[in-house]
């Protein structure tokens, strides 16, 4: 039985250097002598695309290579679970993870790397007073702790950055490159990031998106206008920016499209008009008409021409001519006579296609001389996103506000512009995996609820939010941490956020009766690893000596190490788990037996044959697809003989690959 040791492969976040080894293994066996690289042989395989002139085109910064260093350092954290903070914890397939999300992302590593479809983030802007987060390089986990006020702080803070400060840039692109190496990896072979950027960093970031993306892998660069500044000097600059990057731009689907606004809508209503008057098209299309004049100020009153209704769907009459159209003498096929063309005019197809939409019905004929093209809603909902677009930043604030019943967030996102991007790149996918690891007030959260309503969607979203302290005494964090002292939470964004999702759920719940989608999240959040490390320097050797004895820290729940033991051998970490008692213990099948996990803290001699024999019996039942693994603690065996013999019953079912805590 091995045994799971802290710093092991198998306790820790993914070893993504080891990765990478492995991955240029497979590709240049020949470069690799005695187990390190031989850059000589790997040029010389590389011919002329190897660049080692001193400099080099790209963005230099002091720190950068360390940066880059940084994403490739495992994780010694892990995430515990919270389900008293979360909300359908037995069904949800989401999270909120509470966290800085460098080590947050290390430690998805292993069980999302290349499973996210779409990332959206809205880090700081690095204006003057945003808060950036300095990372530690040498204990990221006790440096959060510092941060958050978890542990007695020795006076380092999080700093807010300001232009006279020095090395301005160069802490922001310190703290932004290894977070995006490690997004990267997150990511489909089609998946795509976007990014929320203004103009103080929007050149550097673009630079660091070609480096770490390619630059062959931008797709666009959009502009979000949303309100003037009235402090502006020379210019008012009214808009910020929105970079969309591609993991592999040939892999993304083609066309992405955007509902017009209030197509699905219409759709709705016509085909409740069409249960209602079945093939009375004329009626249907009169009470559709009257639909739209009933609702002069929704979005839907935009698309008001599609108001007549056939055995197709809805249509609007269309002029079938273009200026620079065909010009041509076009026939009725039914009758061979010419239809006039007007001046300057052409044709919108040929004769080929005129005949054949004749024949289909999509042609009215006003009159001998005059026709029409029906166009269908369902066949035109989709427009191609444009690259500029103005939605004013004060009414998601406004929203917000209320929604939560105070001021308690500056400027969030507008949840109806997040939700277009996710509907943008994950439209043809309503089972993809969503993530933004700056997740402030939780917009991204809510803008996945309200897609997945209106394409009844099951996309996932993961949240990672940072549970940065807010001060009663500082006058812009006041009605914030009011805002938690009044619910007697503790006082961070981190609340603010679970809080904000909690009442979108609630929201959409009640405006959608009869949706069954899911609104719910997990909760988890960042921690000291549950398997102790041995610390090289303790405040008491004593403690340090016995402790080291049972490798569980001693404050930990079974929940807390079983979903350890999930994250570390990469599973999802809302994958379901079975509880049965076996032999008088607990024993958690997950993932329909791909792991068998038993914490029981004491397996006398007389339990290792039952035990192993009922695990055994159960693995038989659930029949997995692939090997399982199955975990003890340690401490638990009351002997080497309780072990061994569990061990070897295990192995003659057919379970051979076990491991111990
Ligand atoms: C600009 S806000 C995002 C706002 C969000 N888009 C919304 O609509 O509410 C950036 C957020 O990232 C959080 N943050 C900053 N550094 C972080 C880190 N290292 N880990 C996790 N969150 C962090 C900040 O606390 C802040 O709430």
């Amino acid at each position: 039985m091995d045994n799971i040791l802290a710093g092991d492969p198998g306790a820790t976040s993914a070893d993504v250097v080891a990765e990478n080894l492995e991955r240029l293994k497979a590709l240049f066996p020949e470069a690799f002598s005695e187990g390190k690289v031989d850059f000589e042989v790997l040029k010389h395989l590389l011919g002329g695309a190897v660049e080692d002139r001193e400099e080099k085109y790209g963005l230099n910064w002091h720190g950068k290579r360390q940066a880059r260093q940084l994403a490739l350092t495992p994780s010694t954290g892990t995430l515990r679970p919270c389900p008293e903070e979360s909300i359908d914890w037995d069904t949800t397939q989401n999270l909120m993870i509470e966290g800085d999300n460098l080590e947050v992302l290390k430690l998805l590593q292993k069980s999302y790397a290349g499973k996210v479809k779409l990332i959206y983030i809205d880090p700081p802007y690095n204006r003057n007073s945003d808060v950036i987060y300095m990372d530690d390089y040498s204990n990221g986990i006790k440096h959060y702790q510092m941060v958050t006020g978890q542990i007695d702080s020795d006076g380092r803070r999080l700093t807010s950055t300001t232009e006279s400060s020095g090395r301005f840039h160069t802490k922001w692109l310190n703290m932004m490159m290894p977070r995006l190496h490690l997004a990267r990896a997150l990511l489909r072979k089609d998946g795509t990031i976007f990014i929320s950027i203004d103009d103080i960093e929007v050149a550097h970031v673009r630079l660091v998106l070609d480096e770490i993306f390619g630059a062959e892998n931008f797709i666009a660069e959009l502009i979000w206008e949303g309100a003037n500044k009235n402090d502006a000097r020379q210019i008012g600059v009214c808009h910020e920016y929105v970079v969309v990057y591609a993991k592999n731009r040939e892999r993304v689907e083609r066309d992405w499209g955007l509902e017009k606004e209030g197509a699905a809508s219409v759709l709705r209503e016509v085909n409740r008009l069409k249960s209602v008057h079945g093939t009375n098209y004329d009626a249907a299309s009169e009470d559709l008409a009257g639909w739209f004049r009933a609702n002069k100020s929704k979005p839907v009153f935009g698309i008001r021409r599609f108001k007549h209704i056939d055995a197709r769907g809805a249509y609007k009459e269309d002029d079938p001519t273009a200026k620079g159209g065909r010009k041509f003498e076009l026939r009725n096929p039914k009758n061979g006579r010419t239809i006039p063309l007007r001046q300057n005019r052409g044709w919108s197809f040929d004769q080929e296609s005129f005949n054949r939409m004749v024949e289909e019905g999509r042609i009215t004929f006003v009159s001998e001389t005059s026709i029409m093209v029906r166009r269908y809603l369902h066949e035109t909902d989709k427009i191609t996103p444009p690259s500029v677009f103005y939605q004013p930043a004060r009414s998601a604030s406004e929203r917000l506000n209320q929604l939560m019943g105070a001021p308690v967030f500056d400027y969030p996102k507008d949840e109806s512009i997040i939700e277009k991007f996710v509907q943008m790149a994950t439209g043809n996918d309503p089972h993809a995996i969503i993530i933004d690891f700056f997740a402030g007030s939780g917009t991204t959260g809510h803008a996945v609820m309200l897609q997945n309503v209106s394409s009844s969607g099951k996309r996932r979203y993961i949240l990672v939010q940072l549970p940065e302290p807010l001060a009663p005494n500082n006058r812009d964090q006041r009605a914030a941490a009011d805002f938690c002292i009044r619910s007697a939470n503790p006082l961070n964004i981190a609340e603010l956020t679970k809080e904000r999702l909690r009442r979108a759920a609630s929201k959409v719940k009640a405006k959608n009766p009869g949706d069954t989608g899911d609104v719910g999240f997990r909760v988890f959040k960042l921690d000291t690893s549950n398997i102790r490390s041995w610390d090289p320097s303790p405040d008491d050797l004593n403690v340090e000596l016995l402790g080291s004895v049972d490798h569980i820290r001693p404050d930990r729940s079974e929940q807390d190490i079983l979903y350890e033991v999930l994250l570390k051998l990469g599973l999802d970490l809302c994958v379901p788990i079975e509880t049965r008692n076996l032999a008088g213990k607990s024993v958690h099948a997950v993932g329909a037996g791909t792991l068998i996990v038993c914490l029981d803290e004491a397996i006398a001699r007389a339990d290792a044959g039952p035990l192993a024999l009922g695990i055994a019996d159960w693995s038989d039942e659930l029949a997995p697809a692939g090997e399982t693994t199955v975990v003890f603690r340690d401490s638990a065996f009351a002997d080497d003989v309780a072990k061994t013999n569990l061990a070897a019953i295990l192995e003659q079912r057919g379970l051979g690959n076990v491991r111990s805590l």
